[in-house]
């Protein structure tokens, strides 16, 4: 059994999606495995007008379990209609978390958790604050979900709204990639390996390839993502992140201040694009019609003549010792071949082939050794590597060296909330973006955006099914290059 935690949750947006899908599984998760026990509680606050038996039937439900531990699990539960951009709420919510404190012996510890419009955590933060929810008997931390703003002039405006209430150590913004089991990984393969770590940097690797690519279109959530697009929603973040765990230099000690620390100054070396180079250095698409799927111009709450790219692809470069030369090339899109996320990384080909022999009308050139980060459905890696052929002549071909984690093993990695949950509550924001790497992320998508908002895109450009539009390909090809994964070829 893990050491029990105390903490009452306060979970505005509580009766969100979101909420329902993983945060109260993931709370299950922690209290099956014994990091909550007797000491929590939660308080689920929404606009809804629910009771506290209501709530506890549709907790019941999300859980999916009705034995008897998942009912005193939901003991724990309770609800508060709020409006919360009425101050009068938090009094009554002030009350609810004092009895609440007491009831179950919490030491003051608490866990505010945004999961709501993006537009209200500046309120809540302040009110928080004002109306005396916040208090020094034990911790009092912040959790918000993304978008952290929608540029850097709007994510910096609400970090200066919730520094008027929090401390930056008291604020964990939610990416969820970082809670991901081979995302974690990287770091352990780097920087537990002698034989990777000497070789990761410009001298050996040729480039790196980030792929997340999905199959699902936008379902439901168009009016969300036709403001936002593939760029904010996926590159500014999620992309941003395991970029920059792949370009940071090893930190002095595997801890979060350390690991922020190598993070930002990898992030700070990112070279942000002026105008012409962000037009060149990146491309946008948008899906088409294809087999049962509609153009993204008429799914539900989309406009026919949105303009908002369902992909992207760019090259980014780092202007530091280790990667000056070494390209970093991203893609990331709706409706796409299938659903993974993998990290490729392309050495260097021996600089000399001496098993191409001149004249010879079978030898075949040395092949490149590629690392294959499989982040997710699959997880591990594999090492691709030139052997001799089996053959009496003298022929090389590429090997592959692999290690899957056991599907059944994977079952018990805990989900990226659970994780982030488990650390929120040690105090760890290891997994959780710092405001500066936000607000470096911020800066160098914005640039991007700029040049994007002043054309006109020639959209739709791409199939569903494909890996995006054939400009995708180009970028790449022109560096004399290939995406490692691709199709058909
Ligand atoms: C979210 C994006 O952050 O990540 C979604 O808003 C996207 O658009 C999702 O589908 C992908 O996450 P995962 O874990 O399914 O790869």
């Amino acid at each position: 059994m893990a050491s029990e935690r105390s903490a009452l949750f306060i979970f505005f947006g509580g009766t969100g999606d979101l909420a329902y899908r993983k945060l109260y599984p993931s709370l299950f998760n922690l209290y099956q495995k014994g990091t909550l026990r007797e000491k929590f509680a939660v308080v689920g606050t929404a606009r809804d007008k629910l009771t506290d038996e209501k709530f506890r039937e549709k907790v019941q439900k999300s859980i999916g379990s009705d034995s008897k531990e998942a009912e005193k699990f939901i003991s724990h539960f309770y609800y508060e209609a709020h409006d919360v951009t009425d101050k009068a709420h938090y009094s009554v919510l002030k009350e609810r978390a004092v009895e609440l404190d007491k009831k179950y012996k919490l030491q003051g510890n608490q866990i505010f958790y945004l999961s709501m419009a993006p537009n209200f955590f500046g309120t809540v933060a302040g009110y928080l604050r004002s109306e005396g929810l916040v208090n020094d008997k034990g911790f009092s931390r912040l959790v918000i979900e993304k978008p952290f703003g929608r540029d850097y002039d709007s994510a910096k405006a609400l970090n200066e709204a919730l520094a008027q209430s929090f401390d930056e150590e008291q604020i964990f913004r939610i990416d969820h990639y970082l809670g991901k089991e081979m995302i974690q990984n990287i770091e352990a393969l780097r920087f537990g390996n002698t034989i990777i770590e000497s070789l990761w940097n410009n001298r050996y690797i040729d480039n790196i390839q980030v792929t997340l690519s999905e199959k699902l279109g936008v379902e439901e959530r168009a009016s969300y993502y036709d403001k936002s697009g593939a760029l904010r929603d996926m590159v500014q973040n999620h992309i941003m992140q395991i970029v920059s765990l792949l370009a940071m230099e090893q930190p002095v000690a595997f801890t979060d201040s350390d690991i922020r620390a190598e993070k930002v100054k990898a992030l700070r070396s990112l070279r942000v694009y002026n105008v012409a180079e962000a037009a060149t250095n990146f491309v946008r698409g948008q899906y088409d019609a294809g087999g049962k799927i509609n153009p993204y111009r008429e799914e539900d709450n989309v406009p026919a003549d949105s303009n908002t790219e369902t992909f992207v692809a760019g090259k980014l470069m780092f202007d530091n010792y280790r990667w000056s030369g070494t390209p970093f090339y991203i893609r990331t899109g709706k409706v796409l071949a299938d659903k993974f996320t993998r990290v490729d990384v392309v050495f260097k080909k021996p600089l000399v082939d001496i098993f191409s022999f001149p004249g010879s009308s079978t030898s075949k050139p040395l092949d490149t050794n590629v690392l294959t980060l499989y982040i997710e459905p699959k997880a591990g890696f594999a090492l691709k590597i030139n052997a001799k052929n089996n053959d009496q002549g003298f022929q090389t071909a590429p090997v592959t060296m692999e290690y899957f984690v056991d599907p059944e093993d994977s079952k018990k990695t805990p989900e990226p909330y659970e994780r982030l949950l488990h650390d929120a509550l040690k105090g760890d924001g290891t997994n959780f973006s710092s405001w500066q790497e936000v607000s470096y992320a911020w800066k160098f998508v914005d640039q991007i955006r700029k040049v994007w908002d002043l054309q006109q895109p020639n959209f739709p450009n791409y199939t569903p099914g494909s890996m995006g539009p054939a400009a995708a390909d180009e970028l790449i090809e022109r560096d004399h290059r290939q995406w490692v994964y691709r199709l058909n070829k």
